[in-house]
Order: C-alpha cells, then sequence, then structure tokens
C-alpha cells in the first residue's frame, strides 16, 4: 500500500513562485509515489480573516488552478476544501485538550506570526490553535509524508507530539506519525530582497502573473548598487537576480562561467536580467496555458467529488477516534 501524504495552503490569495520552489514542484513529482491529498486549507485562514471570509472564498478557486497549473494531476491526488470535512473540526476539539496554552505559545511559527501581523490583545483563540487543527489536518488521513516550507516544521512536531499523546492516553494505535519532506529549495527571497517572498509583502512573482508584469518585476530587481557601468566588476552575493538564477537556471555550469563574467565586469544587468526573464518565462507559460483551459465548472466538481473522497477516508479514522475516546455509544 502506498503512503498517504497530505499538505495544503491557505487560500488568501494566488500562490507565487516561492510556493512553487517550496513545495508545489515536489506534490506534482510525488503524486504518483504516494496517495496525495492535497488540502485547500480555507478553515485555517479564516483564523486571522475572519472579518472578511470573501477574501478566503474567492480564492479557494485560485488555489485549485494554481495546482493544476503547475501539473498536481486530479486523476492522481485528491485536492479538497478542509471546512467541507467537518470531522477536522471535530478532531481539533479532542486534540485541543493534549496541548497546553503555554505550548502554543512557544510554537515559533505561531511567534512570528503574531508578531509580524501585530496581533496584541486581539490574537484570537481560534489563530493561536492553528496548529492543533493542522495537526487534526495531517493525522486525520493518516498521513505519514508532509512536504512543506521549513517554516512548517514546528507544525510538524506539534502534530507527533499530539499524536503520541493521544496513542499513549487513549490506549491506541490508530494514529500515525508523520514526517516533513523539505524540498532542496524550500525558501525564495522576494523581488525586493526581503527574506522571503510573500504576498503580503508584496514582493513575489504570481504563478498567475501575466508576462508583462512578470517582465516588470524581473527589470525592477536589485543587482549590484556599486556596478555602475558594464565594464565594472561585478558583486554575485546579495544580487537578487543571481539568486533566482541560483534557484531557476539549471545549467549550473553556464551559470559558473556567467558568475565568473560578471565579477571581472563586462557583463551587464540588462543581459542577466533578460536571461532571468526567458527561464522565468519558460516556466511560466505552460502554466498559463493550461490555466486558460479550465473551466469553472470543471474545477467545482473536481473539488466537490474530491472533498467527499477525503470525507469517507476522515470518517474511517474518526470512528477509531470516537471508539479509542469511548465517545461510540451508538454504535457498539
Ligand atoms: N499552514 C500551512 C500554510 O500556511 C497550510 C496548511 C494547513 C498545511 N494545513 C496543513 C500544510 C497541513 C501542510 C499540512 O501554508
Amino acid at each position: 500500500m502506498k503512503k498517504r501524504l497530505l499538505t495544503g495552503d491557505r487560500p488568501t490569495g494566488p500562490l507565487h513562485l516561492g510556493h512553487y520552489v517550496g513545495s508545489l514542484r515536489q506534490r506534482a513529482t510525488f503524486q504518483k509515489q504516494y496517495e496525495s491529498f492535497i488540502m485547500i486549507a480555507d478553515g485555517q485562514a479564516l483564523t486571522d480573516n475572519f472579518d472578511n471570509p470573501q477574501k478566503i472564498t474567492t480564492h479557494v478557486l485560485e488555489v485549485i488552478k494554481d495546482y493544476i497549473s503547475v501539473g498536481i494531476d486530479p486523476e492522481y491526488a485528491t485536492i479538497f476544501i478542509q471546512s467541507q470535512v467537518p470531522e477536522i473540526a471535530e478532531l481539533t476539539l479532542y486534540y485541543m485538550n493534549l496541548v497546553s496554552v503555554s505550548r502554543l505559545e512557544r510554537n515559533p511559527t505561531i511567534k512570528a506570526e503574531i508578531h509580524q501581523k501585530g496581533m496584541g490583545e486581539t490574537l484570537p483563540s481560534g489563530f493561536l490553535c492553528y496548529p492543533i487543527n493542522q495537526a487534526a489536518d495531517i493525522s486525520i488521513f493518516q498521513a505519514e509524508v508532509v512536504p512543506v516550507g521549513d517554516d512548517q516544521i514546528p507544525m510538524i512536531e506539534q502534530t507527533n507530539e499530539i499524536v503520541r499523546k493521544f496513542n499513549r492516553i487513549y490506549d491506541t494505535q490508530c494514529l500515525k506519525e508523520c514526517q516533513a519532506t523539505l524540498s532542496p529549495c524550500s525558501r525564495l527571497i522576494g523581488i525586493d530582497g526581503g527574506a522571503k517572498a510573500s504576498k503580503s509583502l508584496g514582493n513575489a512573482i504570481f504563478l498567475s502573473d501575466s508576462s508583462e508584469v512578470i517582465k516588470q518585476k524581473v527589470f525592477q530587481m536589485y543587482t549590484d548598487p556599486d556596478h555602475l557601468r558594464v565594464s565594472d566588476p561585478g558583486k554575485v552575493e546579495g544580487n537578487i537576480v543571481f539568486t533566482y538564477l541560483d534557484v531557476f537556471f539549471d545549467n549550473k555550469e553556464e551559470l559558473e562561467e556567467l558568475k565568473a563574467h560578471y565579477r571581472r565586469g563586462g557583463l551587464g544587468d540588462m543581459t542577466l536580467k533578460k536571461l532571468l526573464l526567458k527561464i522565468l518565462e519558460d516556466l511560466l507559460a505552460p502554466m498559463r496555458e493550461r490555466r486558460a483551459a479550465l473551466s469553472d465548472k470543471r474545477l467545482w466538481d473536481i473539488l466537490q467529488q474530491h472533498t467527499a473522497h477525503a470525507r469517507s477516508v476522515a470518517a474511517a479514522t474518526m470512528r477509531e477516534v470516537r471508539e479509542a475516546i469511548g465517545l461510540n455509544y451508538f454504535s457498539s
């Protein structure tokens, strides 16, 4: 039997190149090897967007379009909507008893997000608890493989703590531990040189961007501020265009030659940017075509069917969970 894989994204906006190198690309290569479940985490997204639900609901379809455009194939992967699997919410409720508030407050990913979003006294308890909800997402599918970016490692650790505790306290084996599979490039810097490309920072290239927008974004990247004339020697380190070429240009030999040339002087920023633009266009143009061929009706059909399948898998785990706790009053 194939091992199960589960991963997902919050539908807060279109997905970008950071998502692509961080996990989307890997999911597409894993989909035949593992029984894959890919979740559109609208419930998790609501934990910090509860007052703007439309932002979430309108992006559900964008996210599945992004998935299919990168080559995630609904023939293999089950793509489903988190909120439509209420068993996940039920499992979250039971897990909440197993995690202390102080443990949640120590989760480094949550801590960083709370800080970044400036949530002080207004921190919703739902947001603080979303790692518990995420543990339910993963474990309700008995997933063993979780392809994510490195910012999600604390979530996987917390999931395994909860799974172990549940199995111990309720004397069962019904839940499985999981492992994060990091992609070889789990982080992409922003086009402004910021530590991380993200939608909220406005420094990302989206998978759905038009050629024109990609061109603008590439041409606006910083290179080496001291590289004024083409003939000047330039710096490769900290040069955003080279950082992107490191990630996206597969011809490493040629890349090394370009770096040496740039360091010596005589290689212009425009030449480099045009090269990067071509490489990104070659990557993104087929995605754009695949996206254009998708009809909304067909996508909603896929989501509905796949969510029903996901729900039946989750329900099977929940029967065991309820039995382990002793909540199976009417079925024994
Ligand atoms: N927290 C993830 C993110 O922000 C999304 C997510 C929700 C997820 N549930 C998951 C990822 C389960 C992996 C497994 O991107």
